[in-house]
């Protein structure tokens, strides 16, 4: 745990440190849970999103991408029942006077009881060696059976004390399990209490008039409001699907975890319209090809997993999260949700207009169900960043600090170095800046020893080091340093931009799903 801990602050800080991620309004102590993105983190956030895009709406041809209003009428907010739904319980201490939410405190207990899981079976893959099966192992090893099965019992009693509303019964079991406020160990807890969590904000300049609204705490509904408007206007046949990215907004309570929680984030949504009925293949379907899209970044097939929810949302029929592996664990990244008719249905009922589609080859109109594929854009940051940061011991026993973006996103693609500060080497470096900047993020850089230079621009994520010496006052060629490998190769600068094309255009990775 520990270990975990310091590897998270080394992430925090190393994003400070790099330009990639900022507390908000930090010369006034910073505003909880909200950050501020620094050039670097700028464009890795760019870069994301366009890998998103690509992905989802220029790869398919029937997928369209739109950019609704975060202000939405507040009806919307009613018909989609986040007004009475939207709610997180949760459970004060009465000595520590510290507020948490109830379902956390409960599945940290849990999340307790998986390291364990976890530690038993590291010691037999010890003691096994090679011939060790985790499946085997997790399906009949005595212990590690009882861990799983009490795992499961809480969380399922959990999950329906919750969808029955019975908040009596989540302080009992926290009650039974003996859990205890993180902080001080007090056991005095207050009832608990459902919470909305949306912001409220006004429009409208004097008090008497002004009109009540929510700020977002999703951009899906800027989609199932424009449904028809863009179905009319594009001609699309279902199944289609409408994709967005904007900014949502929730009074989280439990905001720790740097840009895992925040109360201002980013999402990736998609709603994909589809015949009723067809809603459990199209669930298959986009769990697996969203599942490959995060593959195709190579960031580890063992650092991935599924987990079907207990405890549905107001609005699915079914729903899965994809998983990550952050430092402190497996956490939600992606949410894959069946939304039915849901969505389509209350806004039907609440704004008096038909948002039904006619079905050509049915010959007759009804209300698409709809299929989701949601991802904080934020969470998907924390997730490459902190798995690209690593210290390396190099063979000749030195260190080194490399931030190993997928070089598809990274911020800077190059770095162009004169090997010294004179005879002509600056002048042609930056001619090659000049040159690379109409394709690429580059960047000139001639301070210190190249070597230190070289290291800066490892942890900063730089994929290429570009070195103009003097043998390239004669031959007109440079030495391209590979960030992850440390090889160097000897190219004429005329190679270099479809070198680096080819290493880090979106299709080359993309190709990948
Ligand atoms: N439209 C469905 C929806 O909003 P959600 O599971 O509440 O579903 C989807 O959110 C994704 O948005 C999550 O998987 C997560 O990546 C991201 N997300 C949700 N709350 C967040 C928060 N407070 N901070 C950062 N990301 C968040």
């Amino acid at each position: 745990m520990a270990n975990q801990d310091d590897q998270f602050k080394k992430v925090i800080s190393h994003a400070k440190e790099y330009g990639y991620v900022f507390q908000s309004s930090e010369i006034y102590e910073g505003l909880s849970a909200v950050y501020d993105y620094a050039q670097n983190g700028a464009e890795l956030k760019k870069n994301i999103r366009e890998y998103w895009w690509k992905a989802m709406v220029q790869m398919n041809e029937n997928i369209v991408g739109i950019d609704a209003a975060i202000f939405m009428h507040p009806t919307t907010w009613k018909a989609s029942g986040h007004v009475d739904a939207f709610n997180d319980p949760l459970i004060d201490n009465k000595d520590s006077k510290k507020r948490y939410r109830a379902d956390v405190l409960i599945e940290d207990y849990c999340a307790k009881i998986e390291a364990k899981i976890d530690k038993e079976v590291e010691k037999a893959e010890k003691r096994f060696g090679g011939t060790f099966d985790k499946a085997q192992f997790l399906t009949t090893n005595q212990r590690v059976v009882e861990y799983q099965e009490k795992i499961n019992a809480i969380l399922s009693r959990m999950a329906k004390s919750l969808e029955h509303e019975d908040l009596a019964d989540v302080k009992a079991l926290i009650e039974e399990l003996e859990i205890a406020d993180p902080l001080t160990g007090s056991r005095n807890w207050t009832d608990v209490k459902q919470f909305n969590l949306m912001f409220g904000t006004k429009l409208g300049a004097s008090a008497d008039n002004a009109m009540d609204l929510y700020l977002r705490p999703e951009t899906a509904q800027g989609i199932f409001v424009n449904f028809l408007n863009v179905q009319k206007t594009s001609r699309l046949k279902i199944p289609f699907g409408i994709a967005q990215s904007g900014k949502a907004f929730r009074n989280e309570i439990v905001a720790r975890q740097f840009i895992f929680r925040m109360r201002e984030f980013e999402q990736m949504e998609m709603q994909f319209f589809i015949k009723p009925g067809t809603q459990a293949e199209w669930y298959e379907y986009w769990k697996e090809t969203r599942l490959r899209w995060h593959l195709s970044l190579g960031m580890g097939a063992e650092n991935y997993r599924f987990h079907d929810h207990e405890k549905l949302a107001h609005y699915a029929d079914a729903a899965a999260d994809i998983e990550f592996k952050f430092p402190f664990g497996f956490k939600e990244l992606e949410g894959i949700h069946s939304r039915t008719d849901f969505d389509l249905s209350q806004h039907e009922k609440f704004s008096g207009k038909k948002l039904q589609y006619f079905d050509p080859e049915e010959n007759k109109s009804y209300v698409p169900y709809v299929l989701e594929t949601s991802i904080g854009l934020d969470r998907m940051f924390l997730a490459v960043f902190s798995n690209s940061l690593k210290d390396e011991t190099l063979e000749d026993g030195s260190t080194r600090t490399v931030l190993a973006l997928p070089s598809v996103l990274a911020p800077v693609k190059a770095a162009i170095l004169p090997l010294v500060k004179k005879d002509g080497l600056p002048e042609i470096a930056r001619q090659i800046v000049e040159d690379l900047k109409w394709d690429f993020n580059v960047v000139y850089d001639e301070k210190d020893a190249v070597g230190r230079r070289y290291r800066r621009q490892d942890a900063n994520g730089t994929p290429f080091c570009i070195t103009v010496d003097h043998d390239t006052l004669n031959d007109n060629t440079v030495t391209i340093r590979y960030r992850d490998t440390m090889k160097q190769e000897r190219v004429n600068i005329e190679a270099l931009r479809d070198l680096i094309k080819q290493e880090v255009e979106m299709r080359t990775w993309l190709m990948k799903m």
